[in-house]
């Protein structure tokens, strides 16, 4: 059997990471063989893509350049690491995936959903998400939570106008395809968003068992 394919999305300060475990215990609870990775990353030439992406020296980056490196990326984790994983049955689940960049460099960069669809198309082939999560949050609050953090990286130092498109960019995607999408309010405390998430993945658990 074909394993399934897991996505977790959200704009900065969404709780994403204290999310992933959270997400991760519930699936091996279920007993589920899963793998855990992450984009831009996932494989040893993956990361060395991610550092320059994020680093905030690299800050003469061109949009294009940078939609690029994340399909570059993003190539290279599908063929060593994700489709083997799923095609051996495994469940993958990743921090972050195409959307993030129909987010980021389609809604907060510019860059034409068309022309991101192009490079999904070729890198992807026919190859999406069976259900991404998304950790919504209104953008003040999500930049206020993560403000408290270390130093911030290339994106990180955006102004708020880019976190708005990013987050619109996102509801647009999940109100466009709402079978795949399940929007988790993250604006709650940690508690109240682990329950939406136990309540969804509970839900499709269900169905994908009696499919
Ligand atoms: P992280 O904060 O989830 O670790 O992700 C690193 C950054 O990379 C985050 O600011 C979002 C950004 N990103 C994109 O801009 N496009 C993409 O396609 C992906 C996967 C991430």
């Amino acid at each position: 059997m074909k394993g399934r394919f897991i996505t977790l999305e959200g704009s900065e300060g969404a709780g994403k990471s204290s999310n992933l475990l959270f997400i991760e215990q519930r699936l091996r609870r279920a007993g589920i063989d899963l793998i855990c990775t992450r984009e831009p990353g996932g494989t040893e030439l993956g990361e060395a893509i991610r550092d320059l992406l994020l680093d905030h020296r690299n800050a003469s980056m061109l949009d294009d350049t940078e939609l690029l490196l994340m399909f570059a990326a993003r190539s290279q984790h599908l063929h060593e690491l994700i489709l083997p994983a799923l095609a051996r049955g495994q469940w993958v689940l990743c921090d972050r995936f195409t959307d993030a960049s129909y987010a980021y460099q389609g809604g907060g960069r510019g860059i034409a959903f068309e022309r991101i669809a192009q490079l999904e198309q070729w890198v992807q082939g026919s190859l999406r998400p069976d259900m991404t999560l998304l950790l919504d949050i209104a953008v003040e609050q999500g930049l206020q939570r993560a403000g408290e953090r270390s130093e911030p990286d290339r994106f990180e130092r955006e102004q708020g106008g880019f976190f708005h498109r990013v987050r619109q960019a996102y509801l647009q995607r999940a109100n466009a395809e709402p079978s795949r999408y399940k929007i988790i309010d993250a604006g709650q405390p940690l508690e109240q968003v682990q329950q939406q998430l136990d309540h969804q993945l509970t839900q499709i658990l269900d169905t994908w068992q009696k499919h």
